[in-house]
């Protein structure tokens, strides 16, 4: 099944399919090899539509060390709440350590997010996605004007895959707004996180995230003492390669 998934006739012919179509041709082409990456925020839409289609599903997060209390609490309340089990992603102490020792715990806001985020994210995340045939995110095209307005909703992953492992990336929320998203959560009463409900809309690590005033972009809450076009931390690095085209 896997060898026959001509990804380029899917993103043409799923362009504008439901998040739910997208989900279905995921599992019908990996199953088993198919991973949910779930950030702790409001991506638990997809989780949700996901485990609608297969009780089964392969869930992991990347646990940078730095997140929220709020976002490990609404992490664990998800695990309670669809009853699965969630692979945690630590950072590996081989490279944290000698790192912390070196700048400090808080770098980034003197030299950029890039190294710390390579480590606490993108090494583990990279180590994950070595070993599987498809991931499937929450980004969505309205997250980030700058960087995220071409987001596919299902391509190869030019980042991550290697010369021994072709990997896929299905974004199936891709065309979904903001406020669908959250009629959905809504809708569905299903559990979000209580940062949410504080004024924060995206939500990442807790030195790097910050709540957001009335109309306010939801991405002005991440990284802002960087440049718009930067904001992207390596998960979705081909991201910058694709606006910048
Ligand atoms: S980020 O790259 O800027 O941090 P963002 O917070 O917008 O990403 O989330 C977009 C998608 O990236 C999420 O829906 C999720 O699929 C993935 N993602 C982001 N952070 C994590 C995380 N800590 N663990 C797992 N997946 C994540
Ligand atoms: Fe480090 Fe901030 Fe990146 Fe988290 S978002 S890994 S704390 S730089």
């Amino acid at each position: 099944m896997i060898d026959s998934f001509d990804v380029e006739l899917f993103a043409k012919s799923y362009s504008d399919k439901s998040a739910k179509e997208i989900l279905k041709l995921a599992f019908q082409h990996f199953s088993d090899n198919l991973w949910i990456s779930f950030s702790g925020a409001e991506d638990v839409v997809l989780l949700d539509m996901a485990w609608r289609l297969n009780k089964n599903i392969n869930v992991f997060s990347l646990d940078t060390g730095r997140l929220f209390p709020e976002t490990y609490r609404f992490i664990e309340e998800v695990r309670d709440f669809y009853q699965i089990k969630i692979d945690i992603l630590t950072p590996d102490s081989r490279q944290l350590e000698p790192f912390i020792k070196e700048k400090g715990l808080f770098s980034f806001y003197k030299d950029g997010h890039s190294e710390c985020c390579e480590i606490r994210k993108v090494a583990p995340l990279r180590n994950k996605l070595s070993t599987v045939k498809a991931w499937v995110t929450g980004q969505r095209k309205d997250q980030s004007p700058g960087t995220r307005n071409h987001v596919a909703v299902l391509e190869k992953d030019n980042v991550f895959s290697s010369e021994t492992n072709v990997l896929y990336k299905f974004n199936p929320l891709a065309n979904m707004t903001s406020a669908e998203v959250w009629s959905y959560i809504r809708m569905m009463e299903i559990p979000y996180n209580a940062l949410h409900a504080k004024g924060f809309i995206s939500i990442g690590c807790e030195p790097c995230t910050r709540a957001i005033l009335p109309n306010q972009h939801e991405r002005e809450g991440r990284w802002w003492w960087e440049e718009g076009t930067k904001k992207e931390c390596g998960l979705h690095a081909g991201n910058l390669i694709a606006s910048n085209k």
